[in-house]
């Protein structure tokens, strides 16, 4: 199936997609400003998008090669920058090529939808594109302008209640450290009220990392981060999972970056993911930790 696509290299997916077809309709991201974000900033990766004739022409590729392809991601880092129109077309083509497909996702920045309003998030979800994986990284104002998101807590409940009123679903990550020492627990706090405003099918977080490391994420900061240890990490979290309220959200924080696996659905799970969590503060050496040679992204 690979020889009939072609990638401009490096592509990120979500682990959810491992199995889908990587559809890279956009190269880069069209921001690629946050200070924590080093995906796309080689540069071969600067930000365009692919010619509606080549899209078609790989999907035909795919689908003469017989590979059965049930669910399609749309890459890179915010392929939803794409007007309506040409959304359109591309999900048209997908159910010309591949009738049976089942689910269409993508990434999602709340400014990709500002301009697209619900009625045509209606009917791109009736053309199978179904959901979205929106970093908010965090709830609180803040700790967003320091690293440069480009979006505030209004702007960020704007498209995922757009996204619940289209019919489709959200998938939020929310990155655990990302606010230093000094601002752990408001960052906690008020991502958790963004959460139970919006209500998301699915939560994520992950331990922000430096791939190249602090100085550009400083100097938003600047020069007052101090990166949280593994317990200050744990501690976040705790004050993220008490002040959740959700009604029925998967919840998942198994990304290789995370010390601490944990898994379940909330609020349901709560009591016992908040017992987890104590437990690997109060003492680390009887919960699973996973050791830190092994986490990396
Ligand atoms: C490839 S990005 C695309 C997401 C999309 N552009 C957005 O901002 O919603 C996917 C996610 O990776 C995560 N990510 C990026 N850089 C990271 C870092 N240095 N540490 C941890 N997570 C990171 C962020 O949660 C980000 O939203
Ligand atoms: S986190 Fe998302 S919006 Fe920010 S630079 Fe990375 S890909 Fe772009």
């Amino acid at each position: 199936m690979m020889h009939a696509l072609t990638y401009i290299e490096p592509v990120f997916r979500p682990p959810s997609e491992a199995r889908s077809l990587i559809l890279q309709v956009t190269n880069g991201c069209s921001w690629n400003n946050c200070t924590f974000c080093e995906m796309y900033t080689q540069t071969q990766k600067g930000f365009n998008l692919k010619p509606q004739r080549k899209i078609e022409q790989e999907l035909e590729a795919v689908a003469r090669s017989g590979t059965p392809v049930r669910r399609i991601f749309l890459a890179d880092g915010d392929a939803m920058t794409l007007s309506y129109r040409r959304l359109k077309l591309i999900l048209q083509a997908i159910n010309r090529f591949f009738p049976g497909v089942q689910r269409v996702s993508s990434y999602c920045l709340p400014r990709n939808l500002k301009n697209k309003t619900v009625s045509e998030l209606t009917e791109l979800k009736a053309l199978g594109l179904e959901l979205f994986y929106v970093g908010c990284e965090s709830g609180d104002d803040l700790v967003l302008d320091r690293v440069n998101k480009g979006e505030n807590f209004e702007s960020s409940l704007a498209a995922l209640k757009k996204i619940k009123a289209a019919g489709s679903k959200s998938s939020v990550m929310i990155l655990n450290g990302m606010g230093g020492k000094r601002y752990s627990q408001q960052h906690a706090e008020n991502s958790a009220r963004l959460m139970n405003e919006a209500q998301p099918e699915y939560l994520s977080t992950l331990v922000v990392s430096f791939p190249s490391g602090l100085d550009r994420y400083q100097e938003g900061f600047k020069g007052e981060f101090e990166p949280l240890e593994q317990a200050g990490l744990f501690q976040e979290m705790f004050w993220l999972l008490d002040s959740l309220e959700l009604e029925n959200t998967i919840f998942r924080s198994d990304h290789a970056s995370n010390y601490l696996v944990l898994k379940g659905i909330l609020n349901r799970d709560k009591p016992g993911l908040l017992q987890i969590v104590r437990d690997a503060l109060d003492r680390p050496d009887t919960v699973n930790l996973r050791p830190e040679w092994l986490r990396g992204l």
